[in-house]
């Protein structure tokens, strides 16, 4: 069975990045396919991964809904959206998206939801490697799969108050219950040698630290642009970086 790598982090911590830069990697390392699960609602992972999607997840259901139950003849409701669930798939060679879209409004989803849900949990078994772009405190996820996590990456900037920030968002997640098998620490935009003050308020935190990114000049460029981020050069720091740390991270 395959191996779920998601992000958890504020906004702006570079979870998007980072997961970006995690699939760049897997490519590379023909670790393929791979499935990318864009869960934050305010993401940005389908122009990291220069993709183009028109249908979530969230979609999907709204149409389940606006059938009110009158479906093609023959055709039961879990068939439905079985069926709608892999034409929102984006598939690309070795790299498949789903977006989820926005949450729920207010009402009863559970039965649509709790489909969707035996349906995701089924099709992220088919990847060697799942990577997750989530929103800080992953609530969307645990309503959308029941699948655990192996590597949870949780993101943080270079400050103090990133790293209690980090400290309440893992908070947040230990009460949803989610499994989890590892839990790490990655500092996005670091200079070169750690403060010994941030390395302390990173020893307190109790999460490990699996390395940092640099601030890196061809993000900017490439976001600038309009470019994919999986179209960074082997040159660049921030893909090293990662690089070096998904090496120590993956043993298998
Ligand atoms: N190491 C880095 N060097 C340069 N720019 C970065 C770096 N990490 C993130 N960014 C930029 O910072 C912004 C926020 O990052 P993003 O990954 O979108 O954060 P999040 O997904 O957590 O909201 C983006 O514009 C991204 O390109
Ligand atoms: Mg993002």
């Amino acid at each position: 069975m395959g191996k779920v790598i998601a992000m958890a982090g504020k906004g702006g911590t570079g979870k998007t990045t980072l997961a970006a830069l995690v699939i760049r990697y897997l490519q590379k390392k023909g670790r393929r396919p791979i499935l990318a699960v864009d869960a934050d609602p305010s993401s940005n992972l389908v122009d990291a991964l220069g993709l183009t999607v028109n249908k979530s997840l969230g979609s999907a259901r709204e149409d389940f809904f606006e059938t009110k139950g009158n479906l093609p003849p023959g055709m039961t409701k879990e068939t439905y959206l079985e069926m709608k669930l892999h034409e929102i798939l984006v598939e690309s060679p070795g790299l498949d998206l789903l977006v989820m879209g926005r949450p729920e409004g207010p009402g009863c989803y559970c039965y649509a939801n709790n489909i969707l849900r035996r349906h995701l949990d089924l099709l992220i078994k088919n990847y060697p490697f799942v990577v997750m772009d989530n929103e800080a405190g992953m609530e969307h996820l645990s309503r959308r799969t029941t699948q655990g996590v192996d590597y949870l990456l949780f993101l943080s900037d270079y400050s103090l108050k990133g790293i209690r920030t980090v400290g309440k968002i893992r908070e947040l997640i230990d009460e949803l219950n989610l499994s989890v098998k590892e839990k790490h620490l990655v500092v996005d935009r670091a200079p070169n040698g750690l403060d010994p003050i941030f390395s302390r308020e990173v020893e307190n935190l109790g999460l490990p630290l699996l390395g940092a990114i640099p601030e890196d000049g061809f993000i900017t460029e490439l976001e600038m642009r309009g470019k994919p981020l999986l179209e960074l050069p082997d040159e660049s720091p921030a893909v090293q970086a990662v690089d070096r740390m998904m090496g120590k991270m993956i043993k298998a």
